[in-house]
């Protein structure tokens, strides 16, 4: 069976200055994915290339197919079908994705006409049960207020929403509860999951928070200046990561529970895509960096089922992080 989204190759230029540099990254009906990394890592190019939506001026290159479909560079029309009704995304900024001077019902009414070509009585009864349903309370009566009169939490249940009006077999969450307080945060991951379980819709979730990408999803790519370094099921990378930035970050997580580990910031800063090193472009921040790091951009390769990592000191990297003296 052809995976849902097939990623490979994808590469993102803005004026000439190379932002994602060969991204390969599968997706399977049904499964939430978790995409972390640094601020400027290309996590929102991704999937905003793979859709069709950067300003003209971008370079985009690679493939993306939609079960075996290509829709990367598809006509128009194809997308307008694939955006928002196979696959939805909620944007990293909600109250921009919102109309303000439109109701609420107009703005889900519209959704819904689109890509459900629901009219009438039909119409008006559906957006009234997505309000419903993502949590809304008096939701017959909060269909006719503007965005303006919800909270923040409320807006974010509403774009998740409007998100699930065209019933889409896979649903991008960009930082979707970033801006919100941890314990709406909680229950916006809680609304998400729970309606993924019932649709059968794939998640991808896009955070910098590596705590909310354990909990909620089964996989987790992590990327590093504009490629993927990591991909592993959830409670491995979390165990056991391979990649020395995967395990600065896993290192900087507070543990939940069980004994404090030491928190760690990895020092240095991300890349400036115009100021890219050769080779690796995390060993100009990684301890374990030796010569031979510099010569060449390591591919992402297996080390084991469902596991792939773009390190050639993978193996080095995790003795240290276990203690092992190397022989
Ligand atoms: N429209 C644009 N024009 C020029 N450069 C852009 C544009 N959009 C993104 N970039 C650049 O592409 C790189 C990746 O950006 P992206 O938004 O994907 O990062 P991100 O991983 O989503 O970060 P964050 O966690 O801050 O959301 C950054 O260096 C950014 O400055
Ligand atoms: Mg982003």
């Amino acid at each position: 069976m052809a995976p849902l989204v097939n990623i490979a190759g994808l590469s993102v230029a803005f004026s000439g200055v190379p932002v994602l540099r060969g991204v390969d990254l599968t997706l399977h009906k049904g499964e939430a994915l978790g995409l972390v990394g640094e601020s400027g890592s290309g996590k929102s190019v991704t999937w905003l290339a793979a859709l069709g939506l950067l300003p003209r001026h971008a370079q985009v290159s690679g493939k993306v197919t939609l079960e075996g479909r290509e829709i990367l560079g598809a006509p128009a029309t194809e997308l307008d079908r694939v955006r928002g009704g196979r696959i939805a995304m909620i944007f990293q900024d909600p109250a921009s994705s919102l109309n303000p001077v439109l109701t609420i019902r107009r703005q889900l009414c519209e959704a819904l006409a689109l890509h459900r070509n629901l009219q009438g009585i039909a119409l008006k009864a559906e957006a009234r049960r997505l309000l419903d349903l993502v949590g809304i309370p008096d939701a017959g009566r909060r269909l006719d207020a503007y965005p303006h009169e919800f909270s923040g939490g409320q807006v974010q249940r509403i774009m998740i929403a409007m998100a699930l009006a065209g019933n889409p077999d896979l649903l991008i969450a960009d930082e979707p509860t970033t801006a919100l307080d941890a314990t709406i945060q909680a229950q916006i991951l809680e609304l998400l999951s729970t309606v993924r379980r019932e649709l059968g819709m794939a998640l991808v979730l896009i955070s910098h928070d590596l705590g909310v990408v354990a909990e909620n999803c089964d996989r987790v790519a992590v990327m590093y200046a504009g490629r993927i370094v990591e991909e592993a099921p959830s409670n491995q990378l979390f165990a056991d990561p391979a990649h020395p930035y995967a395990q600065g970050l896993i290192g900087a997580l507070p543990p939940l529970d069980g004994p404090r580990r030491r928190l760690t910031a990895i020092p240095g800063t991300v890349p400036d895509p115009a100021k890219m090193p050769g080779g690796c472009a995390f060993a100009p921040r990684c301890a374990l960096a030796s010569e031979s790091c510099g010569l060449a951009a390591p591919s992402l390769a297996p080390i084991a089922d469902d596991r792939r990592v773009a390190c050639i000191r993978a193996e080095a990297s995790r003795r240290a992080l276990l203690g092992i003296a190397a022989e």
